[in-house]
């Protein structure tokens, strides 16, 4: 099949993509290829083409758990409501109501999903769930597992062994929360063990850190710091780090110095962080983001994630990742021509390499994996709103949308 006429990754240039056998084979500008059997050609006419949307970010076991009508808003009311449901899930119900948020994500381009699973109750129901719908849904998505211990590594009985018992059965990573172990002891020896034991099995790591607006919270440098003496930075995450959006500039600077030697991946969550930090201050009011513009210009790796879909924590979402970049940059004072330009970035390349994804990218040799949106490049798609026409894996189109069309009625006007 050769997708004509397409704008790859804001290139000016029109390209021909080429595909066979579920692989990308050639790519060339559009001049010069060779018209073929117009049944083995799509004519994308001037579209943008982007590798597949990754959600670096989002909880399955908790999506879909509660009526939004029922939602209050805040940290506090989520893990209220959640201590006391989580226990009484079963298969069935995890399995249903996650399949619901990972399919209306399929359908708005997304094909690689990390979920965070709590790993705190007795039975690992939500695990095993998900373990499950990884394997039934591979045609259509990745979804990357982590074994989150939401009440703590430390401070919550027996959830060391719940966290090795979990990599057994099939988790992919080893989470972690620092800021909500007891003591800022344990908050570093938690960060340990969770290094210790990914160079030991190979797993990767995905903390969920400093998800506070409290400027003493200092987990991001511990994680950092056992990461880069074990050498893998690279499979390591910091997810949220919020507190660093209220760090003084004198510790963020010493802090730095080890995160860039580190070279560990970052995942800021702009919907939710965005509404649930911030909550202690009356006025003036902080942002609750972690310092994606520096970060990145640090040459750190920054990704976004969704997070929450219609849960405890968070009464919205649909995984659509267009929506997520457009409050990120908002929030993260990132609205220069260029800055929009590139934000795909967030929830495609860096994604992928927060995810250690191999073969990810619309290169030749790859698999034929890509999305169409309706619009030429992302600076559009982020201030138009662009439908995800196709999304297309392994050279199938798995989901596909008609875009809007709005007709001015006004008669005598035109
Ligand atoms: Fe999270």
């Amino acid at each position: 099949m050769i997708y004509r006429n397409a704008y790859i990754e804001n290139q000016k240039q029109l390209s021909d993509i080429t595909t066979e056998g579920g692989r990308i084979v050639r790519i060339a500008p559009s001049d010069q290829t060779a018209t073929k059997n117009a049944n083995e050609t799509v004519d994308l006419g001037g579209k943008l083409v982007l590798p597949p949307f990754v959600d670096s970010h989002l909880h399955l076991d908790t999506t879909h758990t509660v009526d939004p009508a029922e939602s209050r808003g805040t940290l506090w009311s989520g893990i209220a409501f959640w201590s006391s449901y989580r226990d009484t899930v079963t298969k069935k119900s995890v399995k249903e109501n996650a399949k619901k948020a990972v399919l209306s994500a399929v359908l708005r381009g997304v094909q690689h999903i990390r979920t965070h699973v709590d790993i705190c109750p007795a039975r690992l129901t939500a695990m095993e769930a998900l373990l499950e719908l990884k394997d039934e849904l591979k045609k259509i998505v990745g979804l990357q597992i982590v074994a989150f211990p939401q009440e703590g590594i430390l401070s919550y009985p027996g959830n060391k062994e719940r966290i090795e018992t979990a990599l057994k059965m099939g988790a992919d990573a080893i989470g972690g929360v620092p800021h909500y172990e007891y003591t800022r002891e344990y908050a570093a020896e938690s960060m340990k063990y969770a290094v210790d034991l990914a160079v030991k099995t190979g797993k990767l790591i995905d903390v969920h850190c400093d998800e506070t607006d409290d400027d003493s919270s200092r987990g991001l440098e511990s994680l950092a710091a056992f990461a880069l003496e074990a050498g893998i930075g690279d499979r390591v995450t910091a997810s949220h780090t919020t507190a660093a959006g209220s760090y003084s500039d004198a510790y963020m600077n010493r802090l730095m110095r080890v995160l860039v030697k580190s070279k560990i991946n970052f995942v800021a969550n702009p919907l939710v962080n965005l509404h649930l930090q911030g909550r202690f201050d009356t006025f003036p009011k902080r942002r609750g983001l972690t310092r994606v513009r520096e970060l990145t210009e640090a040459g750190l790796n920054v990704s976004f994630g969704q997070d929450d879909v219609k849960d405890p924590w968070y009464p919205m979402g649909n995984g659509d990742m267009i929506n997520v970049v457009h409050t990120g940059l908002h929030a993260c004072h990132m609205t220069a021509y260029d800055d929009i330009l590139s934000s795909y970035k967030f929830v495609t390349v860096n994604g992928a390499k927060t995810l250690n994804l191999r073969g990810y990218g619309v290169a030749e040799g790859n698999p034929a994996d890509f999305i169409v949106l309706n619009c030429a490049d992302f600076y559009e798609a982020v201030s138009e709103r662009a439908e995800v026409l196709y999304s297309i894996r392994n050279g199938e189109i798995i989901a596909s949308a008609t875009p809007c069309r709005r007709t001015l009625k006004a008669a005598g006007l035109f």
